[in-house]
């Protein structure tokens, strides 16, 4: 004889737990599902981030929110670290900021970014964090990488001599526009974001034109075309709205 299967309705799933943990000396609670770096914006305590943007999926790429775990030895990635019962986090110290400020070092000598010529000039978030780091000048050498333009696109230039490879535009394009018309390719020095199947960004058969990457791009990487020196800023607010939005839709 079969069993019939249970009319019982499913469980509904348990409500996340608190946990309790100390960041900076201050006592905070926070969901268990919440990571370091919201836990800490929940609470007016401020991490540079580069890669991170409400409303995407942290994916830890640039290391700029790392912070330091007593009883640990290595830093962690606050963004994709999730808070623990207990755990006294230091968001701030000597060996944070020097760690900071190479990264961003790092991300200026690898490519191409000559802040006075580029269209974001003043509506970067690169050069925001190299005045809030006090990174004045490089104590490493220049690469200066010959890197292509990309104008083929009839609104948009892709610039890889201002990327800093933070993967926001391959999230916005798979996450809420649904196309996944850009991903990296290569490893290391030799990563690029690319179009499709690395054809130029005016071909590509699944860029809907809606320009979204372009808005969530934190440098001058990928711009409106016709916009001159300083006159490119971008408007990420529109994210966690489209998030809000898909939450309420699928429910
Ligand atoms: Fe956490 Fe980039 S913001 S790694």
């Amino acid at each position: 004889m079969s069993s019939r299967p249970s009319a019982k309705p499913a469980a509904p799933a348990p409500s996340s737990k608190v946990k309790t943990l100390t960041i900076d000396d201050r006592l905070v609670s926070a969901r268990e599902d919440e990571s370091i770096l919201d836990a800490a914006r929940d609470n007016g305590i401020q991490i540079p981030t580069l890669c991170n943007l409400d409303g995407l999926t942290p994916v830890g790429a640039c290391r700029l929110c790392m912070v330091e775990v007593k009883g640990s030895s290595r830093l962690f990635a606050s963004c994709v670290t999730m808070v623990g019962e207990g755990m006294e986090v230091v968001t701030d110290s000597e060996r944070l900021q020097k760690y900071r400020k190479t990264i961003v070092e790092l991300l200026f000598s690898e490519r191409n970014h000559v802040c006075a010529v580029c269209v974001s000039n003043g509506h970067c978030e690169l050069q925001n964090l190299a005045q809030l780091l006090g990174v004045t000048h490089l104590t490493v050498p220049y690469l200066n990488p010959k890197l292509p333009v990309d104008a083929s696109h009839e609104r948009f230039v892709n610039d890889h001599n201002r990327c800093v490879l933070c993967q926001r535009c391959v999230r916005v394009c798979g996450e809420v526009e649904g196309a996944h018309t850009w991903d990296i390719n290569g490893r290391g020095i030799g990563a690029r974001v690319i179009t499709d199947l690395n054809q130029p960004w005016g071909s590509s058969e699944t860029c809907t034109g809606c320009g979204k990457c372009v808005q969530v791009c934190p440098t001058g990487a990928l711009t409106e075309k016709g916009k001159s020196v300083r006159e490119m800023s971008k408007r990420t607010r529109f994210l966690p709205y489209l998030t809000m939005m898909r939450e309420d839709r699928s429910e």
